[in-house]
């Protein structure tokens, strides 16, 4: 990003407060000189995050999360940093003119293989070759108009036509890292022919992977995805996510469905804030991403078996998390998008009235079950109160608890008996934290102690960089050398501009997020920090020594190996 200076985008940072900014996302509460407000960063039911208005950084106390307003708007809308820088500008009031903001894209030639490969198809679906698949969609009512938005395209029955095209443009390389070409002894072959093709987008928008429908012939496999790659990761991206987080977060209302043809067809009667988790069971990174972008979450599945299966996993990955979703079932098995195209709008009517999570699993759990029996019944009330133990919300475990004894006539303090009540599960969970603390070696500790008082304190990075040559542990090592380059360059050290300054580098900002975690005392000792810069000292002396003993061991010529000898004397008498 060299669109603006880093005195521009500390300008804009200032033009905001970052506990405005914040508590737009999160509620904060003031404690002392900081805010505080539950991180949405990590499965938290404590306010572990503080903000800090003069500092103009958050931190969590508990996942180490930590940067100032562009970092924490990257994270929660999943923007690149231009895009939340601004966001930023917009608010402050201050005008930028950087054009077209370009897409985070770290994976550039994974990427740029995508970007053509999706030219390529929807440049075959609008051919002469492509009129049969139109006439599928069509026949489908999916329209032109869809197609576009939604970047259909398709694979031809030509065996290597992509190959061709993307082996002009890179490297055999990053070909065989995309998952859309394979290679055998004859030569390459496209991985996808003769499907309807439907790309699959990332967090931010960006094309990844694929999924081939088959249109004009039977096949036992009606879909063909793109294996997972290093852009394409199924357990962390939802289907239309990026499409529909702003419009599900102004309804406050998100739902969810299985498959992207669902999520389609309910775009054809503007129903937008949905996405889909394409079939496979729901992953907490997944519920994460969910619970981040609406209070109110409705699952949707296909109506059948598999659906109601589905549902009962997806919701319980929610309740894990805090989140208490409501349910949509459909009739006749139907999944949405036949739902929708046999009933058009009247789709919106199941919406504004989803049955409660408990009704849903009551219903799930009577299912195949006699309730006369009593063999039966004993099951379905045992399996009844397992369910209501999990959830969090108090009145709607009470309510479950009087349909039960409704249905079943049992006496209220045999169910009441096996209740857990709600604080029990609430009681903190021990933190993450102190066993990363536990990890750590002393040097280690000594290499993430220095580097938070150097992140605070000019007196702490001169005596740094006059008695420690370097940090043995790479990330430190790269940490601390960015703290260098900052203060030679600005003469001061401050951590939110060192954040920016930076441009949110992953790898510098975990080293700061790992650091952060120390939570040490704000003062220091010169004991202290000569403490710390001893121990890495040594650290480096004891690595050198062996690396030396090593290489005098291998060494044949008998004057270098007492050469190397007298260096190994020389770094013990310095010890
Ligand atoms: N899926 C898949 N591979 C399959 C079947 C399904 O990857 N063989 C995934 C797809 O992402 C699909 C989702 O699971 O969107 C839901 O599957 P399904 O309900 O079978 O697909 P439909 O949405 O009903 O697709 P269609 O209407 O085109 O048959
Ligand atoms: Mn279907």
């Amino acid at each position: 990003m060299n669109l603006l200076s880093q005195e521009q985008i500390q300008e804009i940072r200032d033009s905001v407060d970052i506990v405005d900014v914040i508590s737009s996302y999160v509620s904060l509460t003031p404690k002392g000189r900081n805010y505080f407000g539950i991180c949405p960063f990590h499965d938290d039911n404590n306010p572990s995050m503080s903000v800090n208005r003069d500092k103009k950084i958050y931190k969590c106390f508990s996942c180490g999360a930590t940067g100032t307003v562009f970092k924490f708007i990257m994270d929660y809308e999943n923007i690149s940093f231009i895009e939340a820088v601004k966001k930023v500008a917009d608010m402050g009031g201050i005008n930028i003119n950087v054009g077209k903001i370009p897409k985070t894209k770290n994976n550039n030639k994974l990427h740029e293989i995508y970007d053509l490969s999706l030219k390529f198809y929807i440049n075959n679906i609008n051919t002469t070759g492509g009129k049969e698949a139109k006439q599928y969609l069509y026949n489908r009512g999916i329209t032109d108009e869809i197609i576009k938005e939604f970047q259909i395209g398709l694979a031809l029955n030509g065996k290597d036509t992509l190959s061709k095209i993307l082996l002009k443009k890179f490297d055999e390389k990053d070909i065989m890292k995309s998952g859309l070409v394979n290679k055998n002894a004859y030569g390459y072959l496209d991985l996808f022919y003769d499907r309807i093709m439907f790309p699959l987008y990332d967090l931010n928008g960006n094309i990844v992977a694929y999924s081939g429908r088959i249109y004009n012939k039977e096949d036992n496999s009606k879909y063909f995805n793109t294996r997972e790659t290093e852009i394409f990761k199924k357990g962390q991206l939802l289907y239309n996510y990026h499409r529909a987080k702003d419009i599900a977060r102004q309804k406050n209302q998100i739902i969810v469905m299985e498959g992207f043809m669902d999520v389609i067809r309910a775009h054809t009667i503007n129903v937008k804030n949905v996405i889909a988790t394409m079939g496979t069971a729901v992953t907490k990174e997944q519920a994460i991403l969910i619970k981040r972008m609406a209070k109110e979450v409705i699952l949707c599945f296909d109506g059948d078996e598999a659906g109601a299966k589905a549902t009962m996993a997806c919701a319980d990955e929610l309740i894990k998390i805090g989140v208490t979703p409501k349910v949509i079932r459909l009739e006749d098995g139907m999944d949405p998008d036949e739902y929708i195209t046999k009933y058009g709008k009247d789709f919106e009517r199941k919406i504004q009235n989803p049955m409660s999570i408990m009704d849903f699993k009551l219903q799930y759990l009577k299912k195949g079950k006699n309730l006369s029996n009593t063999v039966d019944e004993a099951k379905y009330v045992n399996e009844a109160i397992k369910e209501i133990n999990k959830i969090d919300d108090e009145i709607l475990k009470e309510l479950t608890i009087k349909k039960i004894i409704d249905e079943t006539g049992l006496d209220e303090s045999i169910i009441r008996n096996k209740i857990t009540p709600t604080e029990i599960q609430k009681a903190p969970k021990p933190k993450p934290k102190e066993k990363t603390k536990n990890k750590l070696n002393k040097y280690e500790v000594a290499q993430r102690n220095l580097i938070y008082y150097m992140l605070r304190s000019p007196e702490v990075i001169n005596m740094y960089n006059t008695k420690i040559t370097y940090m043995p542990t790479e990330e430190y090592r790269m940490l601390a050398r960015e703290i260098k380059i900052f203060y030679n360059d600005k003469g001061y050290i401050k951590e939110a501009d060192l954040i920016d300054s930076v441009e949110c580098d992953e790898e510098v900002l975990n080293a700061i997020k790992k650091v952060e975690e120390a939570n040490l005392n704000e003062n220091y000792s010169i004991e202290e920090i000569d403490d710390y810069i001893k121990v890495i000292r040594d650290y480096n002396v004891k690595t050198e020594i062996n690396r030396l003993t090593n290489k005098m061991k291998d060494e044949l010529d008998p004057l270098k190996k007492a050469e190397i000898a007298q260096k190994i004397i020389d770094l013990k008498k310095g010890e």
